[in-house]
């Protein structure tokens, strides 16, 4: 074998090691995830307010459903630290879903259910925007995340 051809296949064997553990580090280190799609999308045919799915860790899930030219529920509150499990889906054409100061970033596909399991930290609230072009009101289409221990405690 050629000395080139040596240098060649260590060289990627190499760059394979350190793509690898980029992918590894992005993965547990930063909690960089892909979002997945669920196949069956009910019950995600309606929008639905976050509830409590665990204590220990706090856990919330909430169901989006994107329409020309909403978020249904528009609004999404949870405490602070708590996860949320968020389920995404279309009622009628290709919508975005953008997060923004978050690395929530889903398309809303008519027939398939969008997933990304996140973590707010710091109070605050963050503005859902739609990033796919889907109509005349397309500019218009936007929602809330809430996160405040206050807020909770009001709704109780
Ligand atoms: Cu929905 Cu743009």
């Amino acid at each position: 074998m050629d000395r080139i051809e040596k240098v060649i296949i260590a060289s990627a064997v190499v760059l394979l090691l350190v793509f690898f553990g980029a992918i590894v580090i992005a993965a547990t280190g930063y909690g960089v995830d892909v979002p997945t799609c669920v196949t069956d999308r009910k019950p995600f045919t309606e929008g639905r307010a976050p509830f409590k799915t665990s204590d220990q860790p706090l856990r919330y899930e909430a169901h989006t459903v994107a329409r020309m030219w909403n978020f249904d529920p528009p609004e999404i509150t949870i405490p602070p630290g708590a996860e949320l499990d968020l389920y995404l889906s279309a009622a009628d054409v290709v919508h975005g879903y953008f997060v923004e100061g978050t690395n929530i970033n889903l398309m809303a596909v008519p027939g398939a259910v969008t997933y990304q399991r996140v973590k707010f930290d710091r109070e605050g609230t963050y503005r859902i925007l739609c990033h796919e072009y889907c109509g005349t009101a397309h500019h218009l289409m936007a929602g809330t995340i809430v996160v405040s221990q206050a807020a909770m405690e009001e709704q109780q």
